[in-house]
């Protein structure tokens, strides 16, 4: 760690790496402050399922039927206005997995995870990590995208939950990286604040996985400041992947 080069840490932090001239890279853009599109709707008035579950135990399906069962699912009315249902993104044997809240309308155009901007700070979380986006894997608790991107309704999340829960036991990550409240009290199965459940180290189902909740990247967008603590958290995601290897 101490040896690893800073300037990934430095460009997630928003902290301007000064070079010699002649290496300066023109155009750096700076998007901190900046805010998600359209992430501000309630979720409100969200109607009953509207179609059956499919056949079978989610719990029971190998990957591929999985993925299959998520591109068809019809389990809530989010169905219905989806381009295509967002699965997730990752190698089949992740060391890391990220989970974030909902796809957004760049998400739901190309049918993968965090592909916004939103995901362009999740990648240089990664990156400040020593990771690599292509080697960990990412995805969120709802696979399909909210109308006008507005919180998930919990009769969304308790739809889609067996999908996520059935990823996380079959791809069995040393650890989980929880983005933000929705994922994090989801995942945890509680309605405690953000605030009280960052800065610990959490345990996810029967495997115990270590969870560490830091905040999610479009927050980030929102609030640079937060930066900091957020790179605190992943300082605790690493110190705990460290202690497990
Ligand atoms: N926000 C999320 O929570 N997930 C995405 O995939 C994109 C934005």
């Amino acid at each position: 760690m101490s040896t690893r080069d800073t300037g990934p840490i430095l460009d997630f932090l928003g902290i301007t790496r000064w070079k010699p001239r002649e290496e300066a890279r023109p155009g750096r853009g700076e998007t901190a402050g900046a805010k998600e599109p359209d992430a501000s709707e309630t979720g409100e008035g969200v109607p009953a399922p509207i179609g059956p579950a499919g056949e079978g135990d989610v719990r029971e399906l190998d990957w591929e039927s999985l993925a299959e069962r998520v591109a068809a699912c019809v389990r809530c009315p989010l169905c219905q206005g989806r381009t295509q249902t967002v699965f997730g993104s990752g190698p089949r044997h992740p060391e890391w997995f990220f989970v974030g809240e909902a796809p957004g309308a760049e998400e739901d155009r190309q049918g993968l995870p965090f592909v916004g901007r939103a995901g362009q700070l999740l990648t240089s979380m990664i990156a400040a990590m020593g990771l690599e986006r292509a080697n960990v894997y990412i995805s969120n608790v709802l696979k399909c995208r909210p109308p006008g991107n507005r919180d998930p309704a919990p009769n969304e999340i308790a739809a889609c939950r067996p999908y996520l829960e059935r990823q996380i036991n079959l791809l069995q990550p040393r650890v989980l990286v929880v983005l933000g409240r929705i994922a994090a009290q989801s995942l945890l199965a509680t309605e405690t604040p953000i605030s009280r459940l960052r800065g610990a180290v959490h345990n996810y189902g029967p495997e115990r996985i270590p969870l560490i909740v830091t905040y999610h990247p479009a927050y980030l967008l929102r609030n640079p400041i937060a930066k900091r603590e957020s790179w605190r958290d992943l300082k605790l995601a690493l110190a705990t992947f460290g202690e497990r290897t």
